[in-house]
């Protein structure tokens, strides 16, 4: 069924697939740029049967890098429907308001416009509250966005009122206090957004007009699918389709991150689809054919959209029909943590988003040239694949047997699983480019100095620390835990897990722990106040899906010792022993040893470069974009 085509009103679209709003903060002036246009048009050519891309409708609605209906140039809107059209695929514009939900200084220090003075709980600022001429002036320029599109070409419109952006701001009893109409406690909030809904079509005619929900606000005392649905009933004969998400960014219940099971918010599709006659489109982590098949079967939607899957693979859609590999998005957040910092789009495991113009004006050399990569972790994978993908002759050396290094650790804690498809994507890749692989032999002298690259790039990754605390060789390391280098002894009576170390490593091994045995017992101790330093929002779903597991958390405590069976602690001045049956020691990395393979490179005068934590420690996307930016900056010509 994935792949069969169906109808919004009169539009034809070629299968299932829809390229969800995305803003990408790639916006520069009043035209769409080149850059903008190669990012779309790969994902045309990638088979998505239409894709968003998202307009303000006025400047007080307007996030950093979004172009806005008022200032974009017509021309260059319907050279992007011309692009996508020539693949099959059709170009739905979201008319986007962000109401209160954007930060002061990205906002330029101007007003944030919202149904009420009430501050985002993740910007805080305090919004003004629209005034008639406001919302009347809002309304219009909806409706002239909506306008615009259809005479530039576009093929349909999509009114945002989702995610806490201004419409669905009405919708709340938390964010809407007003006293006059349009205030909640007249048909729940429902008459601006309705009205708003009313105008687009009376302006707009006959002409398909989606409108983009979230299925409840799941935030506390917020509302809930109830009153989605009969907003959707109220609005259905003026709109032709439903985009159904889950939450609100601001909800506490995880929206899209890997703890999220693969389509687990399309119910709320379903149920909408019971009550409207109007197909629905299901989102939220429905990131590959089975999953889409599955839902579109179960008749919970018309249409499965995704925004990351195809941030993260262009060709994704093409892909899942020609039953090929693609490049899974990981859930890991990134790109969703870095535009609502008001910071440009990137994905974390695909660094060619967003660069696809770039890469067209990268010349492919054939030459015959050697690049040798030292290390197949992510580093080491995507240095390889530039490397090769720029026509040299590449050799990937390896003393693991199996490609991915740490990454075969990340992949080992629940809901993982993806990073494993990551691997063997990456592993694919490199075969079908014809990267010589060398794996289960550690790099020499006498290899490099055999080989004499013309360029050479360390991927050798890093190695754990042991921390500076009397007797801490007593310690395991975490990742020799989560490689399966060292078992634990069994659980004690009185014993327990230590983790010294509530940073990634430590939670996720503590997680990796729990799912290979539920009874255990483990403590894991910080010294700083916070757990999952540098994870942003990934670390809070973990912490607590570890606390509901019963594992117990110690912050602020200091290591003072390890003794065998015991670590020595002290909490504000007062020291304690826990009793372990095991210590696991998750305090950082620092790169491994290189120098063996640099000093005679330098000797030989063989240009080479670091890159992943040999160059500086970080995590996966980290490597993987430091590898990727090296065959950016250097030409191998
Ligand atoms: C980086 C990023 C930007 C997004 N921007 C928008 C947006 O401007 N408007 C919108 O309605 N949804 C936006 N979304 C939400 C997506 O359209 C989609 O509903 C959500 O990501 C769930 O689908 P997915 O799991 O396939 O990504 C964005 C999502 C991401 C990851
Ligand atoms: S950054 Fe992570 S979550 Fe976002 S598309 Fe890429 S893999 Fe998916």
């Amino acid at each position: 069924m994935l792949f069969s085509s169906f109808k919004i009103r009169e539009l034809e679209l070629k299968n299932r697939w829809i390229m969800l709003a995305l803003h990408t903060g790639y916006a520069q002036g009043n035209a769409i740029s080149e850059r903008e246009f190669a990012f779309y048009e790969e994902r045309a050519k990638g088979g998505a049967a239409a894709i968003t891309l998202v307009l303000s409708v006025n400047e007080a609605g307007s996030l950093k890098g979004m172009h806005q209906a008022k200032s974009l140039a017509l021309e260059s809107l319907k050279e992007l429907a011309d692009r996508l059209h020539q693949y099959g695929c059709k170009l739905i514009v979201q008319l986007f308001h962000c109401g209160r939900n954007d930060s002061k200084k990205d906002h330029g220090e101007k007003p944030l416009f919202a149904p009420s003075a009430v501050a985002s709980v993740i910007y805080k600022a305090e919004p003004v509250e629209m005034d008639r001429e406001e919302l009347g002036r809002t309304k219009e320029d909806f409706a002239l966005a909506g306008e615009f599109c259809k005479k530039a070409g576009v093929d349909a419109i999509e009114i945002s009122a989702s995610a806490g952006y201004l419409l669905s701001e009405f919708l709340s009893p938390i964010t809407n206090l007003r006293k006059d109409s349009y205030g909640y406690e007249n048909n729940g909030g429902m008459e601006y957004p309705l009205e708003v809904i009313r105008f687009v079509r009376e302006r707009v005619g006959d002409f398909p007009v989606l409108l983009k929900v979230s299925g409840a606000q799941m935030v506390d005392g917020g509302y809930g699918l109830e009153d989605t649905v009969s907003f959707c009933r109220l609005a259905e004969e003026y709109i032709d389709c439903v985009t159904v998400t889950g939450g609100w960014h601001e909800s506490p219940v995880e929206q899209i991150s890997y703890h999220v099971a693969k389509g687990a918010y399309a119910p709320f599709a379903g149920v909408l689809k019971k009550y409207i006659a109007l197909p629905v489109i299901a989102c939220n982590r429905i990131h590959d054919g089975e999953t889409a098949e599955r839902l579109l079967a179960e008749n919970q939607c018309d249409f499965v959209g995704t925004a990351r899957a195809f941030l993260a693979d262009p060709q994704f859609a093409n892909r899942v029909e020609n039953k090929e590999r693609f490049l899974p998005c990981q859930g890991c957040n990134r790109c969703i943590t870095r535009v609502l910092k008001g910071e440009e789009v990137i994905c974390g495991f695909n660094p060619e988003a967003g660069n696809e113009y770039y890469e067209k004006q990268r010349r492919k050399i054939a030459t015959r040239k050697e690049v040798v990569v030292v290390g197949g972790g992510p580093a080491g994978m995507e240095a390889a694949k530039k490397s090769a993908d720029r026509g040299f002759m590449t050799t990937l050396i390896t003393e693991e047997k199996v490609l991915g290094g740490q990454l075969n650790l990340a992949a080992k804690p629940p809901k993982k699983e993806a990073m494993s498809e990551y691997i063997a994507y990456m592993e694919e890749t490199l075969k079908n480019l014809g990267v010589t692989m060398i794996l289960g032999e550690k790099c020499s002298e006498e290899f490099l100095l055999g080989k004499k690259p013309y360029f050479t790039v360390i991927a050798t990754g890093s190695e754990p620390v042991l921390p500076k605390i009397e007797g801490a060789e007593k310690g395991v390391f975490a990742s020799d835990v989560l490689s399966g280098k060292v078992s634990l002894p069994p659980q004690s009576a009185e014993g327990q897990i230590v983790i010294i170390g509530g940073g990634l490593v430590g939670l996720e091994t503590a997680a990796y722990i729990k799912k290979i045995d539920e009874e255990r017992k483990i403590k894991i101790v910080e010294s700083q106040a916070a757990f999952g330093k540098g994870m942003g929002a990934l670390s809070r779903p973990l912490i607590s899906s570890l606390r509901a597991k019963g594992v117990q958390f110690m912050a602020e405590t200091n290591v003072e010792g390890l003794e065998d069976g015991k670590a020595l602690i002290s909490i504000g001045g007062q020291k304690f022993f826990l009793q372990a049956d095991a210590i696991l020691l998750a305090t950082g990395a620092q790169p491994s040893e290189y120098g063996y393979l640099t000093m005679p490179l330098m000797d030989e005068r063989l240009s080479y470069a670091l890159v992943g934590d040999a160059e500086k420690i970080g995590d996966g996307a980290d490597a993987i974009h430091s590898a990727y930016e090296l065959f950016t900056r250097v030409y191998l010509a």
